[in-house]
């Protein structure tokens, strides 16, 4: 959600501090603050809207001087979207000044002990609250300040405070949200994620649930809140800055929907083997026989993970006959499950940062559930706190809408599927069949990529429709529910997404004249079925787009626009008839005029329920 990060070390800390929000605004982009210690004390600039503006702000005030500083992208929470309510927030009796993701959940009777002890806010925030009440405790020690109030707060959090009294030491902390601290060559940057970190260093450690940082120029200590050593575990930050670049395309959207053919070749690298038409996952082999013998698998998941898993829940009923359920992870973590023996629980998460997922991991986890993870960003929280698990390796993906971690979440649950199928019931035969199928996807998607200015025609003239409906079947249900996903969260066009032959139950009412129907009808199982639900919809007046196999020229007779894209097997299917869905929703958004890359209201990890 929100994105953190500090610095201390030689250099200037508002340059830096701002290349870093800069790089972390995709988390949160709804206000934006920076403070440096100076010698003359805190200097701390907030604005409302981008990074951009926070930096004509600071142009404006000619620039903080100082070599520590803490700077914070918001997404708002408690309060409305201001300036006062922006971060950081400060305690001024004591000197303090904190920037904070997560929320605190028993703020307000702490605001209330806070007030009856003198203290008076000027914003609606969780966060002053924890700024005042770490104040309240400070007695000429930060550290000791922060794990006091932390002792007392209830909540998720990812901090940073600094303290004029201390210019020279930054405290971090984290419970539930993610902070990471890059160890630098006589400097650190702490920060949301790796984004801002890599171009300082690349040897950080992730914090983990209730550890402090206690950072100086002269090194750092960590420890609990109760003020227990930690010994700290230092790794390589596996992140190119050029992994992170726009390059030459306009939107991280379009780069990455255009990065996916070289991301899936990633994600299967070295997994595939051909020759023995086997599935070669070595996060999972410590736990094949566990799997074999699986009763059940339940996957659990958020927006568009959740239609990967959604795929991955057909998937594993197909091929390896393992009953599946597939559950919104919000819902499975409040609804009392029931975990039998044999129970495995598959968490889906490109950020592995989601909270209702995370929770419901740890549900089913302890109550004794065999987790594993599915996920992007690697050591993150999710792929931390599971038994084992495979990562997607698609490389960070900066949108905030979901491309190219879909695609990559679905090869990833396909591998899974044929790693248990072939050591239950799939021969070798039709194993290796398969293998062989899913190495030609990359290049299927290249060839639908190529399409991308015909999809851009065929979206212009629709893209004033304010209500659109995705239908597709089997396999190509989740993707329907997916296109439907893309096209709200970008350019704001109502969409829905539902099995087709759901329609005729309900949602048949709303089809009028000329209203864009996408019908995912490539060549699969149920193809004829979903003819019969274009018919439905065409003798209703609706326009039907077409997602067709190529060669079927036929499906011209009943849809006025047909995409094209290759042939390929149904369960291996949604990796590319997903594809022109994604460019749809893209053009739609810059047809419209929108920010494709941050839409409004929305933010890349959602680490708050
Ligand atoms: O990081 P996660 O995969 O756990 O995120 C889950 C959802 O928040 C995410 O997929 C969201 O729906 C995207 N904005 C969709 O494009």
């Amino acid at each position: 959600m929100c994105g953190i990060v500090a610095y201390i070390g030689a250099g200037q800390a508002q340059p830096i501090l701002i290349e870093g929000l800069k790089r972390l605004e995709y988390r949160g982009y709804d206000s934006a603050g920076l403070a440096v210690l100076d010698d003359a004390g805190l200097r701390l600039a907030r604005s409302v809207g981008r990074v951009a503006n926070l930096e004509e702000k600071l142009e404006k005030l000619g620039g903080f001087r100082g070599t520590i500083g803490v700077a914070h992208t918001r997404w708002a929470t408690h309060g409305g979207v201001s300036e006062t309510n922006a971060h950081p927030h400060r305690d001024d009796r004591a000197g303090i000044c904190l920037v904070h993701n997560g929320i605190i959940e028993n703020y307000a009777s702490l605001r209330k002990y806070l007030e009856e002890r003198g203290h008076r806010f000027t914003s609606e925030t969780d966060t002053e609250v924890l700024a005042m009440l770490i104040g309240e405790l400070y007695d000429g020690d930060l550290e000791a300040a922060v794990q006091a109030a932390l002792r007392e707060v209830t909540g998720a959090y990812a901090i940073v405070a600094m303290c004029e009294r201390e210019p020279d030491v930054l405290v971090a902390a984290r419970k539930g949200s993610p902070l990471m601290l890059g160890i630098g060559n006589g400097e650190y940057v702490l920060a949301s994620d790796p984004s801002a970190i890599v171009a300082h260093t690349t040897q950080a450690i992730a914090l983990d649930d209730y550890n402090v940082a206690r950072v100086s120029r002269d090194g750092f200590r960590t420890s609990t809140v109760d003020n227990i050593d930690v010994t700290p575990r230092v790794m390589q930050l596996e992140l190119d800055l050029e992994q992170i670049e726009l390059g030459d395309f306009p939107h991280y959207m379009l780069k990455e929907i255009f990065e996916q053919p070289a991301a899936l070749r990633n994600t299967m690298r070295g997994r595939l083997d051909t020759k023995e038409g086997k599935v070669v996952l070595g996060g999972l082999n410590s736990l094949a026989k566990e799997l074999v013998r699986a009763r059940k698998i339940i996957l659990t998941a958020q927006g568009t993970a959740l239609h990967a898993a959604m795929i991955g829940e057909y998937l594993l009923e197909d091929l390896a006959k393992i009953p599946c359920e597939c559950e919104y992870a919000s819902e499975f973590r409040y609804r009392n499950p029931i975990i039998e023996e044999g129970t495995v629980v598959v968490a889906v998460s490109q950020s592995g940062e989601t909270a209702d997922t995370l929770a419901a991991l740890h549900e089913a986890r302890d109550r004794g559930a065999l987790a594993l993870g599915v996920v992007n960003v690697v050591g993150s929280t999710i792929a931390r706190d599971t038994d084992a698990g495979v990562y997607l390796r698609v490389g960070p993906e900066i949108g905030v809408a979901s491309t190219k971690a879909f695609v990559g979440q679905v090869a990833v649950l396909t591998m899974i599927s044929m790693f248990m199928a072939r050591r239950r019931f799939m021969s070798p035969e039709a194993s290796a069949r398969m293998i062989a199928e899913m190495e030609q996807v990359p290049d299927k998607i290249e060839r639908v990529l190529s399409l991308n200015d015909e999809i851009r025609r065929v979206t212009e003239r629709y893209v004033e429709r304010n209500n659109w409906l995705f239908l597709g079947r089997g396999y190509n249900y989740p993707t329907a529910l997916e296109g439907a996903l893309k096209l709200k969260e970008i350019s704001y066009i109502h969409a829905e997404g539902m099995p087709a032959a759901e329609m005729k139950h309900g949602p048949i009412a709303l089809i009028d004249d000329g209203m864009p129907v996408v019908f995912i009808a490539n060549k699969g199982n149920q193809y004829d079925k979903v003819i019969n639900n274009i018919e439905e919809v065409r003798s209703r007046g609706g326009h039907v787009i077409a997602i067709a196999t190529e060669g079927d020229e036929q499906i011209r007779e009943v849809a006025q626009e047909v995409i094209h894209v290759p042939e390929v097997a149904d369960s291996l299917s949604p990796m590319v008839t997903v594809v022109p869905l994604q460019l749809i929703a893209y053009h739609a958004a810059v047809l419209r005029g929108h920010d494709v890359d941050k839409p409004r209201n929305l933010a890349k990890s959602v680490t708050v329920e």
